[in-house]
C-alpha cells in the first residue's frame, strides 16, 4: 500500500525575507505518517517547514517544500500511484499577489497587501480520484463543526474527514494532544477521546484499512 500525505503549514513569500504561514508543527502528520509505515505502507510525506526531524522509519520518504503551489506540485506527482491520501498539512489559504524582488522598505503609517487564493490541493486531487482510492481530509472548526467537516467532506471528495474542533482545550495546532471526531462518506461518526497524537494516529490508521478492506473484500 502506497500513502501520500500533506504535512505542517506552508510558507507563502511577500518578499526575500517574509512570508505569511501559520502556527501548524506538522505533528499530526508526521505521526500519521510513522502509523502508517508501522502498518506496512509505503509512506511519502510532502512536508512544509517544520521543526521536526525528517521520520527515520525505512518506509517514509520526506519531500519538504515551502508554498502551497510547491506541495500541490509534489503532491500531484504522487497522488495517481498512491491507494491513501491523508491531507494534514494547514494549507495558507491565500498568497501575496507578488512577491517583491527586494526587500519591502517601511514607509507611511499603515500597509496594504493583496492576497489571491491558493491552489485547494485536497480539492484539485480530489477531481482525479479513482473508485479504489480513498483520501482523507482534516477539518479544524470553532462552529457548526460537523456540518462544516460534512460540507469539506462532499467538496474535496474526502471519504474521511477528521474533525478537531477548537473548543477542546488540549486539541489542535500547538499540542501534542488531539480530540477528534472522524466523518465518513458513507455516514458513520466516530467520537474519540483526548489522547496523544500518536494514538490518534493509529485510530485513523485503523479506521482506513478496515475501510479499505472491507472495499476490496
Ligand atoms: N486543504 C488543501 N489545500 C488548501 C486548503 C486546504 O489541501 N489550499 C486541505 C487541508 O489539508 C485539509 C482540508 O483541505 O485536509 C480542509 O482544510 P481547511 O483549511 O479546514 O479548509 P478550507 O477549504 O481552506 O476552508 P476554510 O479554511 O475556509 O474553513
Ligand atoms: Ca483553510
Amino acid at each position: 500500500m502506497r500513502v501520500l500525505i500533506t504535512a505542517g503549514p506552508t510558507y507563502e513569500p511577500l518578499d526575500p525575507v517574509r512570508f505569511i504561514g501559520n502556527h501548524s508543527t506538522g505533528k499530526m502528520g508526521y505521526a500519521l505518517a510513522e502509523a502508517f509505515a508501522e502498518a506496512g505502507a509505503a509512506v511519502t510525506l510532502i512536508s512544509g517547514p517544520t521543526n521536526l526531524a525528517d521520520p527515520a522509519h525505512p518506509r517514509i520518504q520526506t519531500t519538504r517544500v515551502e508554498t502551497a503551489d510547491q506541495m500541490y506540485a509534489a503532491a500531484a506527482a504522487v497522488a495517481p500511484a498512491a491507494d491513501v491520501w491523508v491531507f494534514a498539512a494547514a494549507v495558507a489559504d491565500y498568497k501575496p499577489r507578488e512577491v517583491a524582488l527586494n526587500k519591502i522598505k517601511k514607509d507611511g503609517d499603515t500597509l496594504t497587501l493583496e492576497l489571491v487564493r491558493n491552489v485547494d490541493i485536497a480539492a484539485t486531487l480530489g477531481r482525479t480520484k479513482r473508485a479504489e482510492q480513498f483520501s482523507v481530509g482534516f477539518a479544524l472548526e470553532t462552529n457548526n463543526e460537523e456540518a462544516h467537516a460534512l460540507d469539506k467532506l462532499r467538496r474535496k471528495n474526502f471519504d474521511l474527514v477528521v474533525l478537531n474542533s477548537l473548543r477542546d482545550p488540549g486539541a489542535g495546532f500547538r499540542h501534542d494532544t488531539n480530540k477528534v471526531t472522524l466523518l465518513e462518506a458513507g455516514g458513520q461518526t466516530t467520537i474519540f477521546e483526548l489522547k496523544p497524537k500518536a494514538a490518534v494516529a493509529h485510530d485513523i490508521v485503523r479506521t482506513v484499512l478496515a475501510r479499505l478492506a472491507h472495499s476490496h473484500a
